[in-house]
């Protein structure tokens, strides 16, 4: 294959690629998105074997065996993976791109005539040199990082933030170490550094997420989903594959910005969540305020009071996907709309978990995508608005975050479902959220509580309507 028709094929790939991170961007155009990604690689593996000037036949049955017996494992585990385990499948992939970077690295530093990156002195040109320990550094941090937060994600270890004194200084020191023999090894090629490099990027990846707590999770993948391409595209530059190279930057700049407005919906600076020591159990300052009076509902008067309105907005949080309470919510959903309510759904960028959890909760449960909207969408609608139906959500509702300068999530948008004519909050008790503050929304004139939990109180108002 000509090294024209090879630019030619990848420029197609890397296209395909663009346009599927297009389609990503909304639950309605996704799966096309993730067609496109699909032809875009295969066009990719297949002009990559091609264009290799293999001559054994074993070497392309070995191929195929390793595309074969990888692929067959991916069909499975992605046929098999319930939609609550996905960031911690996630971080297990990540976890493998960091580990190939550095076994391509490894290879080509052992057998750089291979890879055509020797000088005619046999040693490894200076431009490989640098690529090569970069591919090691980041991949290497990537995959600790990647099996630390999957672990902690499957619950192998405590999802809590592991702090000890002195820990940012340690890993601060250990990162200019890290640097220090970045340096040292381009300059020298030695084998004892270049291990060296390796075991304490290792070591490093480690350190920097245990500080994690498993709530800051999210964000951290989608970090180390950066840092994944960037180890791709150094292992690009060794491997002389302008492919790999586009890909891994397209995922290595998609994932940077992806953590940056996960953190901007937060109103939490990207470094106070890589420092970590937020989000675990029972996490933040929650104030006591249980002698305030709050009104308490049924799922008689919930169900009377939707029937009765015009229109509900359906506020879904974490605690709608902890119950698993969408398929419940939908049902409802529909009788309402049966009954001539006007029913809709406001999703918060960060309700939940992790990006897009409630939108491929509802997906799931077959809502029409018409009936979703995204915050700034549908905003303004609460003022005019009869019920909104907030269902296991509280910080993205909290008006704290609008009003109170104070607040530690002060400025965070937030949904004003405070401006409905009649908040019905379903949760099991007052207790706070994520951020762990205290929610002045259960104490308002306008605010029923329904308490328990959010799949079986929708099924009593099911039953109810
Ligand atoms: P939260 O503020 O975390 O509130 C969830 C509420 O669900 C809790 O107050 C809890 O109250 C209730 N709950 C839990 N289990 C329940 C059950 N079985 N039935 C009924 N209610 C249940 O959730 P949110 O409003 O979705 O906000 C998300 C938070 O996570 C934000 O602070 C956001 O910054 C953070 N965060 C989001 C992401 C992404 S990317 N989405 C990533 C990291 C962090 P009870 O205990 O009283 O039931």
């Amino acid at each position: 294959m000509s090294a024209n028709i090879v630019a030619l094929l990848y420029l197609v790939s890397a296209i395909l690629f663009i346009l599927a991170l297009r389609g990503l961007s909304s639950p309605e155009s996704s799966r096309r998105g993730n067609i496109l990604a699909m032809i875009g690689m295969t066009i990719a593996v297949a002009t990559t074997v091609v264009s290799l000037h293999i001559t054994h036949v074993t070497s392309y049955g070995a191929i195929l065996a390793a595309v074969v017996i990888g692929g067959g494992i991916g069909l499975l585990i992605a046929f098999r993976i319930k939609m609550a385990a996905m960031p911690q499948l996630i971080a297990a992939f990540h976890s493998l791109v960091g580990l190939a970077a550095v076994l391509v690295a490894a290879a080509a530093f052992y057998h750089p005539e291979a890879y055509g990156i020797a000088s005619a002195s046999g040693q490894i040109e200076t431009a490989s040199r640098i690529e090569m320990a970069l591919g090691i550094a980041i991949g290497a941090i990537t995959f600790s990082g990647s099996v630390v937060a999957f672990a902690k994600l499957q619950a192998l270890v405590s999802g809590n933030p592991v702090v000890f004194p002195g820990q940012h200084i340690l890993n601060l020191i250990l990162g200019l170490v890290a640097i220090g023999l970045i340096g040292f090894f381009v300059k020298t090629q030695s084998t004892e550094v270049f291990w060296i490099m390796t075991a304490l990027t290792f070591g490093l990846g480690f350190l920097l997420i245990i500080p994690i707590g498993g709530a800051d999770m999210p964000v951290v993948i989608s970090m180390l989903n950066s840092y994944s391409g960037w180890a791709a595209a150094a292992t690009g530059f060794t491997l002389e594959n302008t492919a790999l190279i586009i890909t891994g930057a397209l995922v290595g700049s998609s994932g940077a910005i992806l953590s940056y407005i996960m953190c901007r919906a937060m109103n939490r600076s990207f470094f106070s969540v890589i420092l970590g020591g937020f989000g675990g159990e029972g996490a933040g300052p929650a104030a006591n305020k249980g002698d305030r009076p709050v009104k308490a509902g049924s799922a008689e008067d919930a169900a009377f009071i939707m029937k009765n309105a015009g229109s509900v907005i359906i506020v879904p949080g974490y605690g709608m996907a902890v119950a698993l309470a969408q398929h419940a919510v939908r049902e409802m959903a529909d009788i309402l709309k049966e009954q001539g309510v006007k029913v809709s759904y406001a999703i918060h960028p960060v309700a939940g978990r992790m990006p897009g959890h409630m939108n491929v909760l509802l997906a799931e449960a077959n809502v029409p995508y018409d009936d979703v909207f995204e915050l700034e969408a549908i905003n303004s609608d609460f003022r005019t608005t009869d019920v909104a139906f907030v269902i296991g959500a509280n910080d993205v509702t909290n008006p704290a975050a609008r009003d109170d300068p104070s607040s530690p999530i002060y400025g965070m948008p937030i949904l004003d479902v405070d401006k409905a004519k009649t908040v019905l909050f379903v949760k099991r008790s007052l207790a706070p959220g994520y951020a762990g503050i205290d929610n002045d929304l259960f104490y308002n004139e306008n605010t029923m509580m329904l308490f328990g939990d959010a799949k079986r109180m929708t099924e009593e108002i099911v039953k109810a309507l």
